[in-house]
């Protein structure tokens, strides 16, 4: 048997409920903020992910599917959005629209992880991002918008951690003085973070081995760095997060694994799923444009796993579908009828459905039942149809013609 690759899922008709009303709540949501919705290529350029998602991230490390076109170019499955829609931002002159250019997306990306539940290497993620403002209010916004999905489907103990990194300025003066602290401290830090002290020292924070812990218990932290202009908005934003009554900690040593963010960033989790908690995050990227060739333009925005806020959401109790008909064929012959009539009652909007696996009339029954249809019309090979009202069991004879008004009249 051949088995869906390992990290992958189909998703099931009943699966399919659930998600379709997760993406009803995100497009009323966004849709109501002036979001519009965009759909970028599910492969780009290497170097996209490459320049924007930045080298030394664990994403661009080791997380991509990248192949070759056979022409020579280098292309890879999409592992994030945010660097796709700054490339169509860039791409089709977005930048002469009015500003903020608020866009939002739910589409499959893909990395190549460790595969366990809520991680998975085809995932979905609901997107947005408001390209072209610098203003706090953005921010707040943006994190306000991501709640109100979360709570709007349903997640359990969700919890937001908000911090800011500042400019590249700052971080890159706390980068120098946080390289020397790790230096410093080499001796108890394990392998991987001290193989990568000088590429990435913020990814200290992240470590999960006890003598890191301990030395990053210690290490100076950039909120306490924060240029004036950076605090103050960084203070704007709490505040405004403050009066929309959402709960918020400051988490000094929150780290995100993609290197584009500047200022603002968040993350929320969900006390329900375990490991994997982040339930979505993002954050604000006010040099990603300039750095894929577009004019400097400030953004923000967040994404969120579709599996993993379904996950921290309670499964809903079951619902049947409706079947207004089910065409039951009393014989074989009856089945053109029996078709013509399907066809009409969807036609005028009913849902139908016709009896296609050779049943005997009393398994058609049966089946009729446990599907939930409300009538049966029993076609007959002489033309005839008996509508059969499946709650009472009262059945009367009727002209073919007359059974999709009968049941529109129920
Ligand atoms: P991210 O934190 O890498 O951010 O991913 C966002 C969310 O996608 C995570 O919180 C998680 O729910 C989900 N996710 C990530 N990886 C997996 C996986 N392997 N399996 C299942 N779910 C996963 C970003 O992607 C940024 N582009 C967010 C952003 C938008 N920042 C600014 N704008």
């Amino acid at each position: 048997m051949i088995r869906a690759p390992r990290g992958t899922f189909d998703v099931l008709p009943a699966d399919a409920a659930r998600r379709r009303i997760l993406e009803a709540h995100a497009e009323r949501i966004l849709g109501a903020a002036g979001y519009g919705r965009i759909e970028t290529p599910t492969f780009e350029a290497t170097e996209l992910f490459a320049r924007g998602v930045g080298e030394a991230t664990d994403i661009v490390r080791k997380e991509m599917y990248t192949f070759d076109d056979g022409a020579g170019r280098s292309l890879t499955l999409r592992p994030e959005g945010t660097a796709p829609v700054c490339r169509a931002y860039i791409e089709h002159g977005m930048h002469k629209l009015p500003q903020p250019v608020k866009l939002w997306y739910l589409s499959s990306f893909f990395r190549a992880e460790a595969p366990q539940k809520g991680r998975y290497r085809q995932f979905w993620q609901v997107g947005a991002e408001a390209i072209g403002s610098a203003a706090p209010e953005t921010d707040a916004e943006v994190i306000v918008l991501l709640a109100d999905l979360l709570d709007a489907v349903g997640a359990r103990g969700v919890r937001l951690r908000l911090s800011s990194l500042g400019t590249p300025e700052t971080r890159t003066d706390y980068r120098e003085e946080l390289k020397q602290y790790l230096h410093a401290h080499e001796d108890r830090l394990s392998e991987d973070v001290r193989e990568r002290i000088d590429q990435n020292p913020l990814r200290a924070f992240d470590a999960t081995d006890r003598g890191t812990r301990e030395v990053m218990r210690d290490a100076p932290v950039l909120l306490d760095r924060l240029e004036d202009g950076d605090a103050a908005h960084f203070f704007q934003v709490r505040e405004l997060l403050d009066i929309a009554g959402v709960a918020v900690e400051i988490d000094p040593a929150l780290v995100r694994g993609l290197d584009y963010y500047t200022r603002t960033v968040f993350e929320f989790e969900s006390e329900v799923l375990g490991a994997q908690s982040g339930v979505g995050g993002g954050g604000r990227y006010d040099a990603l444009i300039e750095q894929l060739d577009g004019p400097p333009t400030p953004a923000c925005g967040f994404a969120a796993g579709v599996e993993r806020m379904l996950l921290a959401a309670e499964e809903p109790a079951a619902s049947a579908e409706q079947v207004d008909l089910f065409v039951a064929l009393a014989k074989p012959d009856g089945a053109s009828l029996g078709f013509e009539l399907s066809r009409a009652a969807r036609r005028a909007g009913l849902s139908a459905q016709l009896e296609l696996a050779g049943r005997s009339l009393k398994g058609q029954l049966k089946h009729a039942d446990r599907i939930g249809a409300r009538y049966v019309a029993i076609v007959s090979d002489n033309g005839s149809v008996s509508l059969r009202d499946m709650s009472s069991g009262q059945q009367e004879e009727l002209d073919a013609a007359d059974v999709v008004r009968a049941v529109q009249r129920s």
